[in-house]
């Protein structure tokens, strides 16, 4: 199965490559799955129905959230009907909207995708750990599924390894997001999960983190209160990560994926 996870998307400038590329890509690559973290798409705040659907009809399968996930509060209610979004799964019990679903492909396969969210320097959460284990352990890679995709909304690079350690044979791709920068440690670990720390955000790079660089300059240097963080408006770089995955729904190949903007290109060069 060829599958692309794709980071962040911050904005409008974010929004405005996501909905140009992937339906390019996906013809492209032959893609069977898209996945798109969607926290910072609204302003770079959480998400809304109308971006949602924006980006599924565009071609994405699924779309991820993270500690931004209820920025929007409509999210809060149309989280309930569209089963296509998910949130990090270790909210507390309650907490609306699901952090894992089930995705068929146009080919009847069966994807897994489950959103985790780190707790070191991150907001209190339920056990990530404990979380993905009753989850993989209900849907398990190769039987109750064809593959696995975690989006591990992170913060610590410690915690992402550790934790794609320990779902390693268990899952076909563990691959960090919240950090907005592309990290060049993406491999395919010993039991055959592919990883990569960091997909990096889907936004304007000449930013701090996609946001405007004035005012996050000014909070550091100045500790008075001020004006709004604006998303960068400049040309956007769509980031994320490759993979391609056996009959066994392991991991065979992982490449980086860069397009447009300023960060250097990247493609994997084992698809068309
Ligand atoms: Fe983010
Ligand atoms: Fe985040």
């Amino acid at each position: 199965m060829r599958l692309l996870f794709i980071g962040d998307v911050v904005g409008r400038a974010g929004r405005t490559v996501l909905l140009e590329e992937v339906p390019k890509l996906r013809a492209a690559w032959g893609l069977d799955c898209v996945i798109v973290n969607g926290e910072n798409a609204a302003g770079g705040f959480g998400i809304t129905e109308t971006i949602c659907g924006e980006f599924l009809n565009a071609g994405v399968d699924c779309v991820t959230l993270g500690n931004h996930a209820f920025d929007q509060r409509e999210a809060l209610v149309f989280i309930e009907r569209e089963r296509h979004l998910i949130r990090p799964i270790n909210y507390p019990p309650g907490t609306p909207g699901c952090g894992a679903t089930l995705i068929e492909t146009a080919k009847a396969e069966r994807v897994l995708v489950v959103n985790v969210m780190g707790r070191v320097f991150m907001d209190a959460m339920d056990d990530p750990f404990a979380a993905i284990e009753k989850e993989l352990a209900a849907c398990a890679l190769g039987q109750a599924c064809d593959a696995v995709v975690v989006d591990l909304h992170a913060e610590a690079t410690s915690e992402k390894q550790a934790f794609a350690h320990f779902v390693d044979g268990r899952a076909s791709l563990v691959v960090g997001t919240h950090t907005h920068v592309p990290t060049a440690d993406h491999q395919i670990l010993p039991h055959g999960t592919a990883y990569m720390s960091d997909a990096g955000m889907t936004g304007d790079y000449d930013s701090v983190i996609g946001v405007e660089k004035d005012e996050p300059i000014r909070r550091f240097t100045r500790k008075l209160p001020g004006s709004r963080m604006e998303p960068a408006g400049g040309a956007a770089t769509l980031c994320g990560v490759a993979v391609e995955t056996d009959a066994t729904g392991l991991a065979v190949k992982i490449a980086p994926v860069r397009v447009g903007g300023r960060l250097s290109q990247a493609r994997p060069d084992f698809w068309g």
